[in-house]
């Protein structure tokens, strides 16, 4: 599995509209491998997230070209993170059930119907190929408060990285 570099927010590639995949190649494939979520985080910026939920990691979701059909009235907070901010959670409220359209390798179109932590995986991974990440959703004062985080712990981090070398 091909390991590729995952974007930092606020890294601007983030907020990058993903373009609608019409290739369904062995170039696809390979990146579906490599992909841990969204492809926007690893600077491919096509519409294809990978999810996996399970602990043994072993029920691999891939959809490409994913559609929201349907989403409940019913929402939910749930405690998000992302690869794309590590250290950083926040509670998003989102719609608690919601039906998706998309296509897998082949091109081949299905449903998936989700609740519970795969409605909020494929929500949040379905934000990124909109250019939106999780703290997008918050306050304006929250969403400040974890820029400045952010920069405190990169500026940190780049203090340890000197001190070592
Ligand atoms: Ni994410």
């Amino acid at each position: 599995m091909a390991l590729l570099p995952i974007l930092k927010y606020p890294d601007p590639r983030l907020a990058t509209k993903a373009a609608v995949v019409t290739e369904f190649d062995d170039k696809l494939k390979q990146l579906a491998a490599g992909v841990g979520l969204a492809a926007t985080q690893v600077d491919r910026h096509i519409r294809l997230i990978v999810i996996d939920i399970t602990e043994e990691k072993n029920d691999l979701k891939v959809l490409v070209n994913p559609e929201l059909v349907e989403s409940s009235e019913e929402t939910k907070p749930w405690e998000e993170g992302c690869l794309s901010l590590p250290g950083i959670y926040d509670k998003v409220t989102r719609p608690a059930k919601v039906k998706v359209k998309a296509q897998d390798l082949e091109g081949n179109f299905f449903e998936l119907e989700c609740d519970g932590l795969l409605a909020v995986c494929v929500q949040h991974e379905m934000d990124h190929l909109e250019g939106t990440v999780f703290v997008d959703h918050l306050s304006m004062l929250k969403k400040q408060r974890i820029r400045h985080k952010i920069r405190k712990m990169r500026l940190e981090e780049e203090r340890a990285a000197k001190e070592e070398a």
